[in-house]
């Protein structure tokens, strides 16, 4: 919590760029702590007192609980604001709504449509916004997935990984985060579903160098790790049948893993089974899906308390 008479400028999270290649290793690393932490019972109450507010305007499973069970475990608490419980819903502006909340707590993580609006969240905002996932962006999910390959690849040095399907919010911030950690990253999208050109100038700026097919083949063939998506994002539902038909071939399957032996399977959940990929893939000793979503996590309660600290 901010008054007016406590101004300095918070950090915000909106993307995986708003942090350096050091302070995300730094947030890694410290998830890697919180991890340990748990599994040994350990006693890590670092924000102690601290509370979080969580906007939701769309659906969620494993980012409301991991950022509500990590502010627990850290000592603090968590308060869900769905979009149509306060007065956000009722015509209140995001502006007002979040020089409000600045008042009483002490970050603010917002699951919105567009990624304007964590922008005005942000802008408005004198303690930390942290987005939950936006149409753009899912920045909690990458450092989830950053921290899953360190651990099943033993390090990020010359691991390939695959994204297969849409270009979407999941996969702009995952080639944000692999330019960050230099994995050699391969976008295989349908035409017209590809990663936006913006993005992909900053993961250049960043130093990462993603190649961009429309074959799915050429994108898993040697990877190490296989990712994937739903085809029909939250919010595109009027829009199943085109891109139902759109996404033909572009399954993660028995088959296209044919091509990548070594491969483990990704998928921030929640998956459409017999869409982008199938269930034996996913139940399959390749798939390393619940650890993504356990790492959610920890990785958030390291984001968190290298913000607040
Ligand atoms: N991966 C992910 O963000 O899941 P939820 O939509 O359940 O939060
Ligand atoms: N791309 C998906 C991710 C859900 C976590 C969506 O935006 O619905």
């Amino acid at each position: 919590m901010t008054t007016a008479t406590n101004e300095t400028e918070p950090r915000h999270f909106l993307d995986v760029d708003d942090l350096s290649e050091a302070e995300l290793l730094a947030v890694l690393d410290r998830a890697d702590e919180y991890k340990r932490a748990v599994d040994a019972g350990d006693d890590h109450a670092d924000l102690s007192g601290q509370t979080l507010g969580m906007l939701f305007q769309k659906a969620s499973t494993r980012t409301r609980v991991s950022f509500e069970t990590g502010m627990t475990q850290l000592g603090g608490h968590a308060i869900f604001l769905g979009e149509d419980d306060i007065q956000l819903g009722r015509g209140e502006p995001l502006k007002d709504t979040s020089r409000a909340l600045s008042r009483y707590v002490d970050a603010v993580m917002a699951r919105v449509f567009k990624h304007e609006n964590v922008e005005v969240l942000a802008e408005y905002s004198s303690v930390p916004i942290v987005n939950g996932l936006t149409d753009d962006a899912h920045p909690c999910q990458t450092l989830a997935d950053l921290q899953t390959i360190r651990e099943h690849q033993d390090g990020f040095e010359d691991v390939s990984a695959a994204w297969i399907g849409d270009g979407n919010n999941v996969a702009q911030s995952f080639a944000l985060g692999c330019a960050l950690t230099d994995i050699d990253l391969t976008i295989a999208t349908p035409e017209g579903y590809e990663v936006d050109g913006e993005v992909l100038e900053r993961a250049r700026e960043l130093g990462g160098d993603p190649t961009v097919t429309t074959d799915p083949v050429e994108a898993a063939t040697g990877a190490d790790v296989i990712y994937t998506d739903v085809w029909i994002s939250m919010g595109q539902e009027d829009e199943r049948d085109v891109r139902m038909n759109d996404f033909e071939g572009f399954q993660v399957n028995v088959d296209l893993l044919e091509n990548a032996p070594d491969a483990s399977v990704m998928h921030c959940l929640p998956a459409h089974r017999g869409e982008e990929v199938t269930d034996d893939v996913i139940e399959g000793d390749r798939s390393i899906v619940f650890d993504q979503a356990e790492n959610r996590l920890h990785a958030q309660k390291a984001l968190l308390s290298w913000l607040l600290e």
